[in-house]
């Protein structure tokens, strides 16, 4: 593969400090060498601009940091909708995961029929009527398939992103009530940590992947919230849940994807290098990152 990495040094879509510096990390943790010695051509075309927070704008308690949310979105689109153009594979590294918005604004310029994976403990399927926090991350699936802030959901125009059908959230542990009632409105499928737990992670896989298949999707995009495995193994991250997905389901989960040969883009997020413990969060993403792209061992 041709690999793009686009960085997205942003904090914007919550409030704690330090996952801007989740690109660094996972640079850091050697992303590009990893990728290389599976035999890709990497192009790592460093990291989109972030500007300083704009003064003077009127704070909206229920989606905070709104314009720079906007800004950043709409050069990461931008970015991505190059990279595609270029016949690169777009590999999206956060920052927090309302960078999804951006990502997925761009990949639905080009696929008309995108399946998308969302790993991750959360549904981030708030609006800005029902968020607990007021924080973006916590809302990139529901913008993308078409519900929030029109001028989230209106960025590059596509409207809707994706279909609500097309999405699977895998891992989820902490569902909002207005999260809930989306998911079962919006035909969302989930595999919460009772059907990982129930079926295992092999089940799980195939089932997804069988679902998507039959849906006749023309690309797959993988979304991963580090904070989709336990913090046993990332404890880097800013919304921690116990009872996560363990290192080794989610391995096998990326070399199923893998093999299915289906996957067109992929994006890792929420990595917080100062709340981690020497990096290792980013060793994880980047560790699952050689899984993704076809590491093997003989
Ligand atoms: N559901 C919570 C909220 O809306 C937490 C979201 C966490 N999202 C994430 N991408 N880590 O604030
Ligand atoms: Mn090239
Ligand atoms: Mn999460
Ligand atoms: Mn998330």
């Amino acid at each position: 593969l041709n690999i793009s990495i686009i960085g997205v040094p942003t904090d914007y879509g919550q409030t704690r400090r330090g996952v801007d510096m989740g690109p660094s990390a996972i640079r850091y943790a050697g992303v590009v060498e990893r990728l290389e010695a599976v035999g890709h051509e990497v192009h790592d075309q460093g990291d989109i601009r972030v500007s300083q927070k704009k003064e003077g704008t009127i704070v909206d308690k229920q989606l905070l940091n709104l314009e720079e949310v906007i800004d950043v979105s709409t050069s990461l689109a931008n970015s991505v909708s190059k990279a595609l153009e270029q016949k690169e594979f777009p590999l999206v590294l956060g920052g927090d995961h309302s960078i999804a918005i951006g990502t997925l604004a761009g990949l639905g310029e080009h696929f008309k029929n995108l399946g998308v994976i969302w790993f991750d403990a959360h549904a981030d399927l708030n609006t800005p009527e029902t968020t607990p926090s007021g924080n973006i991350h916590g809302m990139p699936l529901a913008v993308s398939i078409g519900l929030g802030h029109e001028r989230l959901v209106k960025i590059r125009n596509n409207v809707p992103k994706i279909k609500p059908e097309n999405v699977i959230i895998i891992g989820a542990r902490s569902v909002d009530p207005g999260e809930r009632e989306l998911i079962s409105q919006q035909g969302i499928k989930v595999y919460t940590m009772h059907e990982v737990d129930r079926l295992g992670m092999t089940r799980v896989m195939e089932d997804a992947l069988a679902y998507l298949r039959a849906r006749d999707i023309d690309g797959l995009h993988l979304s991963l919230d580090l904070d989709g495995l336990d913090p046993l193994y990332t404890p880097g991250v800013g919304t921690p849940v116990p009872g996560g997905i363990t290192y080794r389901e989610s391995h096998l989960a990326m070399e199923m994807l893998q093999e299915s040969g289906m996957l067109t883009s992929a994006e890792f997020v929420e990595v917080n290098p100062i709340l981690d413990e020497k990096n290792r969060t980013a060793d994880v993403a980047v560790a699952l990152m050689g899984s993704l792209f076809g590491e093997t061992l003989v």
